[in-house]
């Protein structure tokens, strides 16, 4: 399994990714900031890239490990956990984690493998592959509309570490569609649906 984990540093969810995978997976880590000292981020089974995730330049270098180590370049999971400084004023937070959304999301839908289930109509037993954190703004709904336009289930978590008053948030994604699904008609207001916390990997 290749997970990418966007905004990974300090570096708990690689830790947790790679306890669950026990070395038998890559997983490839992308923050500004390094990892922590005690994740070791050279072996087959952690990479790691510092910088930001939004230029270029970053992403190239996550490519090229994909292709490396994987030879096909296709990614199982892309999780972002990606957030800027929270400044108070909600516009400007809203739009610069939409844009952390939006770049993750891009990323996810050219490297994710469409999802192979028995039953492609079926909501359930589809694998989890996109997981992203977002900050609740007035284009909450749009973004949910989105990413229900693309993948079979969509489902919005507060995990339980998350503070009741902030207005942070996870779309937890499970089943890519095939092709290339057209965007849902936009609305204004976020609509998102809260979800108890599941750390299933399949819905
Ligand atoms: C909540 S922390 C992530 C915690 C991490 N998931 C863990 O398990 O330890 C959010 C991270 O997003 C990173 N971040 C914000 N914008 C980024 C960008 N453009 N590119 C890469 N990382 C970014 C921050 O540096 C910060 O470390």
């Amino acid at each position: 399994m290749t997970i990418v984990d966007l905004g990974a540093a300090p570096g708990g969810w690689i830790q947790a990714a790679d306890q669950v995978l026990g070395g038998r997976g890559t997983i490839v880590g992308v923050d500004l900031l390094p990892l922590h000292t005690s994740i070791p981020q050279n072996e087959a089974s952690i990479r790691f890239v510092q910088g930001d995730f939004t230029t270029p330049a970053v992403q190239n270098k996550v490519k090229q490990i994909l292709r490396d180590s994987t030879g096909r370049g296709e990614v199982d999971l892309v999780v972002s956990d990606m957030m800027g400084n929270v400044t108070g004023n909600m516009l400007r937070d809203g739009t610069i984690s939409l844009e952390l959304c939006e770049t993750a999301l891009s990323f996810a839908l050219a490297h994710l493998a469409p999802s192979t289930t028995a039953d492609p109509t079926s909501k359930t037993a589809h694998p989890v592959q996109f997981v992203v954190k977002h900050f609740t703004s007035a284009a909450t709904s749009d973004l949910r509309k989105r990413l229900a336009s693309l993948f079979h289930v969509v489902k919005w978590v507060k995990p339980h570490s998350s503070r009741k008053a902030s207005r942070e948030g996870f779309f937890v994604c499970a089943g890519l569609r095939p092709g290339n699904p057209k965007p849902a008609a936009s609305s204004s207001g976020p609509d998102a649906r809260p979800s108890t916390e599941s750390g299933d990997l399949f819905f």
